[in-house]
């Protein structure tokens, strides 16, 4: 019997997404570059299904069906393209390379063109949801081609997580690297998420003066609400959770120096070369570097800074209420901040995405996961070309609702010298966003009067410059 599918690169997301395989019934293929890997899997785990462990990249590629179907979960960079390289000459046409890592995309277009050149189909495919997840059932990303989808499509669905309406947590996303790209996004927006609430736990520790087990207990209570999501409710269980070492809350006793694999990071990059402003996803990112920069940290540690009177329990409670709807805000900006680099990519990149359905693959299996997600999805199937998510009508209603006390929870937090970056860059998006007018008009004027790269009227077509060094007179240049 030959195997449907295989996986090669069996550390922990690969065994696992492996063993979700063939515990849906699929016949799986497996193989490791260090065979002790793949015996391990099948002594520990061989009974769960049909396994077929093979020893050399041969031995694995013979017991797959035609169209082969591979699945490559290695590390990202190097170690993917020399699986590539070894698999491929043993390929023939119609045969489908999955690349389940968080590989760059544009990585992922360069090696679906030299595999597509020859018949072969590379199926960049974001997987979130972590170890749990790829066993259990991820949100999967896949991108390559739409012929690839049609046989490995129904493998994917049916492994994939189930949003609460039933629907498979996998759609085909588009061509090339519209997957991988995706997959970097949500990941982006995970730090935007991750960075919202840790400023949220920041500003209700030291503003409102509760602990951490109190703290649980309002993200457990936010839970229940619009910000019900999965990085909530872990963040309550993180708080709630004593140090069995020390009986100090287990967050006093985790260093506060944020790392990062770069997911994020490229999210940003790519958005700047986009032109699109993430700014909520760029303030995580930094908030990260920052906490590293262990050395500047300290020099700076005595700088001065206002004194904090605690408030009472009745303004703390109301306080709390108010970073409920700052929070809230804050992740309706980041998301639409997000959404928009998608649809500006998808025009770069000619992917045609659907941000509705992307959002609704997002509804469940992923680090992102929350009830959220699927008003983002109505709102994308009301109006598939809205002009952002704040032009959603409810949306725009939320927001509108939240401002007020947003504000002051931005203000209270720069008054008591508790950061904010994430919670202060999506309000002055939004307040960006609304202006009449923006100061841009005296950008442009500078950049005039420096550089005469030249200015446009409110009150005229055409482009002008004033001469600035001389008699001020103004001249059309186009
Ligand atoms: C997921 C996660 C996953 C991983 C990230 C974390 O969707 O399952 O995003 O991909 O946890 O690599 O990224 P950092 O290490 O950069 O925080």
């Amino acid at each position: 019997k030959l195997a449907q599918i295989g996986v090669t690169g069996l550390a922990v997301m690969g065994g696992n997404l492996a063993r979700n395989l063939a515990r849906h019934g699929h016949t799986v293929a497996v193989h490791n570059r260090t065979a002790a890997r793949t015996r391990a899997l099948i002594g520990e785990f061989g009974h769960e299904g049909t396994f077929l462990p093979a020893e050399t990249p041969k031995d694995f590629v013979a017991s797959l069906e035609r169209p082969r179907r591979i699945v490559v979960m290695v590390k990202a960079g190097g170690p993917t393209d020399a699986v590539i390289d070894e698999f491929s000459p043993l390929l023939e046409p119609g045969d489908v390379i999955i690349d389940g890592g968080n590989a760059h995309f544009e990585d992922t277009r360069r090696r679906e063109e030299r595999l597509r050149s020859r018949g072969i189909h590379f199926v960049g495919t974001g997987i979130s949801g972590g170890e749990e997840g790829a066993l259990h059932g991820p949100s999967i990303m896949p991108g390559g081609s739409a012929e690839s989808y049609r046989s490995l499509g129904p493998l994917l669905e049916d492994i994939a997580a189930k949003a609460p309406d039933g629907t498979p947590c996998c759609t085909h996303i588009g061509p090339d690297g519209a997957g991988h790209f995706v997959k970097m996004v949500h990941n982006g927006i995970e730090y935007a998420d991750m960075q919202l609430i840790a400023e949220a736990y920041h500003l209700l520790r030291h503003i409102a003066g509760y602990e951490p087990a109190r703290i649980a207990e309002v993200f457990d209570i936010w839970n229940t609400g619009r910000l019900d999501s999965y990085l909530i409710e872990i963040t309550a269980e993180v708080l709630a959770h004593t140090d069995p070492d020390t009986g100090a809350p287990f967050v006093d006793v985790v260093q506060d120096r944020a790392e990062q694999k770069g997911t994020g990071r490229w999210t940003v990059q790519s958005a700047l070369d986009l032109g699109v402003p993430v700014s909520g996803i760029a303030e995580a990112v930094f908030a990260r570097a920052l906490s590293g920069h262990v050395e500047l940290r300290a020099a700076a540690a005595s700088l001065p800074g206002p004194r904090r009177t605690p408030l009472d329990p009745r303004d703390a409670a109301r306080f709390a209420e108010q970073v409920e709807q700052a929070l809230y805000a804050s992740k309706v900006v980041s998301y639409t901040q997000g959404f928009h680099q998608m649809q500006a990519a998808g025009q770069a990149y000619g992917w045609d995405l659907d941000l509705g359905a992307i959002a609704a693959i997002w509804r469940g299996g992923c680090i992102i996961r929350a009830a959220f997600l699927d008003r983002i999805r109505a709102a994308y199937a009301a109006n598939p070309a809205a002009p952002g998510l704040l032009a959603d009508p409810e949306f725009a209603r939320e927001v509108g609702e939240a401002q007020s006390a947003w504000r002051t929870v931005v203000a209270d937090a720069a008054r008591d010298g508790v950061p904010t970056p994430g919670f202060s860059a999506a309000l002055a998006y939004y307040d960006a966003l609304r202006a009449e007018r923006l100061p841009a008009s005296l950008t442009q004027a500078q950049r005039d009067y420096f550089g005469a790269h030249t200015y446009r009227r409110t009150d005229r077509e055409g482009a002008f410059h004033t001469r600035w060094g001389g008699d001020r007179t103004e001249q059309r240049t186009d």
